[in-house]
């Protein structure tokens, strides 16, 4: 029996996706699009959303839809398996917005810690905008127009899952059942969950300037796996390092595979260090021990990163000469995206009593009552 899974999940395009984007969510969406163990699976570029906080920077918006497109491609997501969007394509969802604000209330928006930290961090202190303070409210309508069972999606999202579950409790108990609650389906490893940024901030972030993108080259790659943040106590190849809180560990701990040791041995032909390992254990206890320097693990880690890569960026080339052919695959995923959200409105709508015209017992009724008076 097909399952009844519906995956959805989006990004929003305020720049190109970078590799916490794809250790945090990305792979596994491939994976779950290949699997094919799903009735529908959705992948939608929230344009609306990432307007909330950018309302006077909309060319920047514009220019990073397409660069998200690219990297959804370059991934190995396929617009023959699931359906690719582009959010504010659909109005459908902004109507549903509209009605789930009326089950949500201001103190509630206050409380979701994602809002809580992004408003902290933006320093909109008195002046955030409306649109930003109740995006949880659309992001729930991007889940439930969907009827999404399942949204793949990093730790940060976890309140935005949980208020989206309110809204359909609060909607399903007042109107009947209609909507469904969606599971969040998050990384299965630590390093995984949250990536730091090349230079050990807890998180990669386009303005902190610590990201290694999708897209960047092979030389970029390496200049900034060079400057890595290590362990600042590990001055000589001798000295005993520490491997909790060093960055390079952790991006082997979220991309290395064992059959990497095999693989990228032969890339240290050569060194002054042979490169014997067979498992990041055995590599993270010599670390541990004294006696291997941080070029080696980086000039791993570079390989491994290289060997994942590299076949993302011949892909994203490749799309990059028909840009035409990626707008026309996105918006055949916006027709089919209006149908899905389209069925769930009219539901929505009945289930609301704000349907009129085609509710021929409501107009016999009313017409009976008035003609009797
Ligand atoms: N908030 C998500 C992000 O910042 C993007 C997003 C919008 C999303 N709507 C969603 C993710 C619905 C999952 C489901 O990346």
């Amino acid at each position: 029996m097909a399952s009844d899974k519906i995956i959805l999940t989006g990004d929003r395009p305020t720049g190109r996706l970078h590799i916490g984007h794809y250790v945090g969510s990305l792979r596994r969406r491939v994976e779950l699009q290949n699997e094919g163990d799903y009735k529908k699976m959705f992948v939608f570029i929230a344009d609306a959303q990432a307007l909330t906080d950018n309302i006077e920077n909309p060319e920047k918006v514009r220019q990073n839809v397409i660069e998200v497109a690219l990297d959804y491609l370059s991934v190995g997501l396929d617009p023959e398996k699931i359906t690719i969007f582009i959010q504010s394509q659909v109005p459908e969802l902004t109507e549903l917005s509209f009605y789930y604000m009326d089950l949500v209330t201001v103190s509630r928006l206050q409380r979701n810690p994602t809002v809580k930290t992004e408003i902290a961090m933006r320093n909109f202190e008195a002046s955030i905008p409306v649109g930003f303070f109740t995006y949880p409210i659309s992001q729930a309508a991007d889940i439930t127009a969907f009827k999404a069972t399942t949204v793949p999606v990093g730790e940060d999202q976890l309140p935005m899952l949980e208020q989206a579950r309110e809204i359909v409790r609060k909607f399903n108990s007042i109107y009947g059942e209609t909507l469904v609650e969606a599971e969040a389906l998050l990384p299965s490893n630590a390093a995984c969950m949250r990536l730091p940024g090349t230079d050990g901030k807890a998180k990669m972030s386009k303005s902190l300037g610590n990201c290694i993108y999708l897209s960047d080259s092979s030389e970029e790659l390496w200049n900034k796996v060079k400057g890595m943040h290590t362990d600042p106590l590990h001055l000589q190849v001798s000295d005993p390092g520490h491997i909790e809180g060093n960055c390079v560990f952790i991006y082997l701990d979220a991309f290395c595979r064992p059959e990497h040791f095999a693989k990228f041995r032969d890339a240290f032909i050569g060194k002054k260090v042979s490169f014997e390992f067979n498992s990041l254990d055995e590599l993270k206890a010599k670390y541990q021990e004294g006696g291997l320097g941080d070029m080696m693990i980086k000039k791993f880690l570079y390989e491994i990163l290289e060997d994942t890569l590299g076949p993302i960026r011949e892909r994203r080339k490749k799309y990059e000469q028909d840009i035409p052919a990626v707008y026309e695959m996105l918006r055949k995923g916006c027709e089919e995206a209006r149908k899905a959200a389209g069925e769930t409105l009219d539901e929505v709508r009945r289930a609301m009593k704000i349907t009129y015209f085609d509710d021929e017992e409501l107009i016999k009724e009313q017409s009976e009552r008035f003609a009797s008076k």
